[in-house]
Formats: structure tokens, sequence, C-alpha cells
């Protein structure tokens, strides 16, 4: 049977600019289309970047729910769009310094969404900081995004490898963008998988769409408004709504705890090793 808990995954990436937020933001507009109940958790602490792509300022943040300022219904902010954006703006390390009690409030604060959801996207920010690791692992699937730039595929596979030797996590998703070409996605793709396959050992990478350079990206990136919206003909909303299609159709592994809850559990009791 399917299981019908929610489905936390993440969009990450070595390198930055390589479309993670943009395309993060209309997975959830195309899930949500599809009727699905999505949370867009913003992760990248770096930049304000999914605020930046709406148009819009949240009032409060997870820092705020930490303080006990807000409840988590206060920061759960509703897009125009169909979905919810949970805005960050602290990291996991001052996350880990909360006291117990603290983190086993938020912890019941985010278990009451377990029943209101069916995806927990996590945009991440770029690179191998702790940040990017932890919500990484805490997560239950990873799509890297890759574009053909060789930067790009060099900084994603030290992001896999960290992940692989050091935190054992061994399968991974793989969205291409900014590419002329299915043709080109696959080769691209194949760079990644060679290297890899050579180096490191039970590596799962798994193709799961391209995305196109469209001229409408950076439109909309001007317009804050997003590309799904502005140009759900387009070829890049086309190609995102597709990868949606997959991503719908992937086994949810359900955690005794619940997955939402689990994935907090993860991010804030982790041992440091
Ligand atoms: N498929 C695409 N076609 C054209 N431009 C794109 C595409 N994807 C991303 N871009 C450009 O790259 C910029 C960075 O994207 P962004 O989503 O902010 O990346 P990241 O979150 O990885 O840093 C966007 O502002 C846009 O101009
Ligand atoms: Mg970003």
């Amino acid at each position: 049977m399917k299981s019908t808990m929610p489905l936390v995954f993440s969009i990450t990436s070595g390198k930055g600019g390589v479309g993670k937020t943009n395309i993060a933001v209309n997975l959830a507009i195309a899930l949500a289309r599809f009727g699905k109940r999505v949370i867009l958790l913003d992760a990248d602490l770096g930049l304000a970047n999914v605020d930046v792509i709406l148009g819009i300022t949240p009032k409060y943040n997870l820092f705020h729910l930490f303080n006990g300022e807000a409840g988590l219904e206060d920061i759960l902010y509703q897009t125009e769009f169909g979905f919810k954006i949970l805005p960050s703006a602290s990291g996991v390390t001052e996350m880990l310094q909360l006291s117990p009690e603290h983190k086993m409030e938020l912890l019941d604060a985010m278990d009451s969404l377990e029943e209101e959801l069916d995806f927990l996207v996590v945009d991440t920010g770029a690179g191998i900081n702790n940040d990017v690791l932890y919500f990484n692992l805490a997560a239950q699937e990873r799509i890297v995004i890759l574009t053909p730039e060789p930067t790009s595929l060099t900084d994603a596979y030290a992001l896999i490898k960290v992940l692989r030797q050091h935190h054992k996590v061994d399968h991974f998703k793989v969205l291409v963008n900014l590419t002329a070409d299915q043709k080109e996605a696959k080769q691209v793709y194949m760079r990644l998988y060679q290297a890899c396959d050579h180096f490191l050992t039970g590596v799962s990478l798994e193709l799961i769409g391209f995305i196109p350079r469209d001229a409408s990206v950076r439109e909309s990136v001007i317009k804050q408004t997003p590309f799904c919206v502005t140009a759900p003909e387009g070829a890049a909303c086309k190609a995102v709504t597709q990868a949606a299609h997959t991503i719908e159709t992937w086994d949810v592994p359900a955690s005794l705890d619940g997955n939402i809850k689990f994935f907090w559990k993860r991010l804030l009791f982790r041992q440091e090793s």
C-alpha cells in the first residue's frame, strides 16, 4: 500500500546559482497544482532567495518560533500559488543549542504538520557547509541540481562524496538545469555518474529530468513571480511539471514517529560526529 505520509526532499547543489531556488519554488507550484499540500522550507541561510523570487516579505521565520515569539501557524506563510513557505533564517548550529525542552516543544509543533502535508521541499544553500549537509542528511530524498558547467560537476561530486563517505548517504536524484537539450543533460549526468562509479562505492544516482535554458526564468526572477505563473506553457515550466510528476510517484518511507517529526528530530538531535 502506498504510504500516505509526507515526503521530505531537498533541492541541493555543490555550486551556487544553478537554479535551486527557482526549481524548488516552481516544483512546489507544480505539486500544488496536482492537488498536493506542499511546504517549502527556505533553508538557504545565506540569501533569502525564496522571498526575493516571490517578491514577499514574511513577517516571521523559524527564529521567532525558537524564541517563542510566534507559533508555527504565524510562521507558515501562505503564498497565492497554493503552497506555504517556512522561512528559516537560522542555521542548524543555532538550532542544536536549544534546550532539550525547547526542542521537544518544537518537535510537537512540527508533528502537527504530519496530517496536513504531502511534501516538505527543502531549498538548501550550496556547498558542503554543515547547514547544507545536515538538511540533506535529515531529508528522505535529495535532488542534486547540476548544470553543464564543469564547476557544477566537481562541486556536486564533492557534496555527494562527503554525504557518502562521512554520512553513509547512498542514493541521490539528479536534475540537470540550464541545458540545451536532453542529449546534453544525459552527457552531464553521465559525467557525474562515471566519477561516482569510479571513485565512490555504492552510490546510486538517478536522473529524474532536465530543464532547458529558458528566457522565461530570468524574466520571472525580474518580475518576482515564478515562471510557472508567468510562463506556464514555457519549456522550463513544462520540464519542472514533468519532474513533479515523477516525484509524485516516489515511494515514501514511513518513519515510526511520522516523517515530519523524523526530519526535525534528525536536525535537532543530531550527534556531532
Ligand atoms: N532554466 C533556466 N533558464 C534560464 N535561466 C536560469 C535557469 N535556471 C536558473 N536560471 C538563472 O539562474 C539564476 C540563479 O537561480 P537560483 O534559483 O537563484 O539559483 P540557486 O538557488 O541555485 O542559487 C536565476 O536568477 C536565473 O537568472
Ligand atoms: Mg537559492
